[in-house]
């Protein structure tokens, strides 16, 4: 049977991604075990009801216990997804940061050198971006960057490029647009919106909601992300775009949820976040090609299965 690493199993797309694997992989599943926020126990508790998964408490930024926990096995895929996400925290401790982005990213990349998986995948993110020519594809201008999250990002993909020649392994960096879905992040826009909109609270509403977002859905990011698995791609570092090719402005995500779930929302706008870029806005040409797939689930679409799983799992 072939194994299959995972890093931030209790993460959003990592829960989702393990949800989603065939059978006939070995799983083994990584996070943090203390100070878990109540969303990843949640998700933790879902996949404990799997039982072939094998769990590793590891925080990755630690060089010694990577190497103890992981070194001796070789794994035939490495999915590696946990870090600190978020723009707005992250200058806040750019350290911890550095630490678990970074430092993590290398711990991780070392294992191939220990035992050389076929490929690693890991998350980059398209805040790495500093274009305003939209779409952007994968050769648009990433040379600066506006947060340290992002920076961190970009700076994986580079130690990416330089360790995929040097251990002469696969690795493959997914710039994720704005996920949303079932069991999706709490921080973000979709979760904070439709959640407000339940609980009949306010919403601060960043440049008035006239930013424009490229939303991805979970269901989008599963399957490329298991097509990645089986399909034979170039030699070397590739980068994708996982992105829906489409951008909406933000008040129109609130809208179609609001018109969705019946219930108008209690808007306060306010002005945009410098922190905040102004669009997303990605091509999926790249990435779809490279499958044969098309990534397709629309917004609409989206919103109906996030609903309908916020209405049987958090406000029941
Ligand atoms: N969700 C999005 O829209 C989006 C967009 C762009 C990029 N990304 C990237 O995709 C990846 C997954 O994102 P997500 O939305 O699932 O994030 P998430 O925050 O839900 O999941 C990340 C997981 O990593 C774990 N983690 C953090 N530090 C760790 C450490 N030191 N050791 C072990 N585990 C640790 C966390 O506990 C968490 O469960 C991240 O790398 C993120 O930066 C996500």
């Amino acid at each position: 049977m072939k194994k299959i690493l995972v890093t931030g199993c209790f993460g959003f797309i990592g829960f989702n991604f393990i949800k989603s694997l065939p059978k006939n992989l070995e799983v083994y599943a990584v996070d943090l075990k203390n100070n878990l926020k109540e969303e990843q126990k949640e998700r933790r508790r879902e996949l404990k009801k799997l039982k072939e998964i094998k769990f590793i408490n590891l925080d990755i930024s630690s060089e010694n216990d990577v190497k103890k926990k992981l070194g001796h096995i070789r794994f035939d895929y490495i999915v590696h997804l946990a870090a600190k996400a978020g723009v707005r925290a992250s200058m806040k401790d750019p350290d911890l940061y550095f630490k678990t982005n970074i430092i993590g990213f290398r711990n991780i990349i070392n294992l191939c050198l220990i035992k050389k998986p076929e490929k690693l995948i890991y998350a980059s993110s398209s805040s790495v971006y500093s274009c305003d020519n939209y779409p952007v594809s994968e050769n648009s201008n990433s040379s600066f960057q506006t947060s340290f999250y992002a920076k961190t990002k970009k700076i994986n993909e580079q130690l990416a490029e330089e360790y995929s020649k040097i251990f002469n392994v696969n690795i493959i960096g997914l710039r994720f647009f704005s996920v949303y879905g079932p069991w999706g992040r709490r921080d973000m826009a979709p979760f904070i919106f439709l959640d407000s909109i339940m609980k009949n609270k306010k919403i601060y509403l960043n440049n008035s909601g006239k930013n424009l977002r490229d939303f991805t859905y979970i269901g989008d990011v599963t399957m490329a992300l298991n097509s990645l698995l089986k399909t034979p791609l170039p030699q070397g570092h590739s980068i994708f775009n996982i992105c829906s090719g489409k951008t909406y402005l933000v008040s129109d995500l609130l809208l179609a949820l609001q018109k969705k779930v019946g219930r108008s929302a209690k808007i306060i706008n306010r002005k945009s976040n410098p922190l905040d870029v102004y669009k997303t806005h990605g091509t999926s040409k790249k990435i779809e090609k490279a499958l044969g797939c098309k990534i397709e689930f629309s917004l609409e679409n989206g919103i109906v299965e996030f609903i309908d799983w916020y209405k049987k799992n958090v406000f029941k």
